[in-house]
């Protein structure tokens, strides 16, 4: 199937969750786009859509990918959709989930997403309080995207 992965960033770090979700689903027999969620202009070529964004300050998903929610709204409504966060900057994504924020819940609402994930994030350079590491968990992101592959195949 051909599935689009999109994806709001600030710091990198989605990106790279992006691209392991794209290798993946690749591996799994799909052909794969992963795109700057800014940068989509229109999602007609795709079957099915992935969007991944950034969490900021407790109550913020990068803006890109609010943006994107915004622009292909119906079109998103026509196919089937999964979003995914990142990302908590300890383990708890990996131990347990952690569902949508608010304006994400709102999000999949929108576009009748048929599920969501948290990932773990990523910080480069310390940020006040903040601790560095990366979080990013490449077999969690494998799992989802096996998941997400076996819901596209009994389509
Ligand atoms: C100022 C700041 C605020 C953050 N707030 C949250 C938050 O509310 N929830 C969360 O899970 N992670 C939070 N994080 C962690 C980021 O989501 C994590 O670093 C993520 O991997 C960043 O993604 P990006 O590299 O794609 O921008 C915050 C990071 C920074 C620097």
């Amino acid at each position: 199937m051909r599935v689009l992965v999109a994806y709001g960033t600030k710091m990198g770090g989605t990106q790279g969750l992006a691209e392991m979700v794209g290798s993946d689903l690749e591996d799994l027999g799909h052909t794969v786009d992963v795109l700057s969620a800014e940068d989509v202009k229109n999602i007609d070529g795709y079957e099915a859509v992935i969007l991944g964004g950034a969490l900021y300050y407790f109550i913020s998903w990068h803006k890109d990918a609010r943006a994107f929610v915004k622009r292909h709204k119906s079109a998103l409504r026509q196919r089937p959709v999964w979003l995914f966060s990142s990302g908590p900057l300890d383990d708890s994504a990996t131990e347990k989930e952690i569902p949508p924020i608010k304006s994400v819940k709102r999000a999949m609402e929108q576009v009748g997403a048929r599920g969501h994930v948290t990932f773990g994030g990523r910080l480069e350079e310390k940020q006040g309080n903040l601790p560095v590491g990366d979080w990013r968990n490449p077999e969690h992101v494998r799992r989802w995207a096996e998941q997400v592959s076996a819901e596209l195949a009994a389509n």
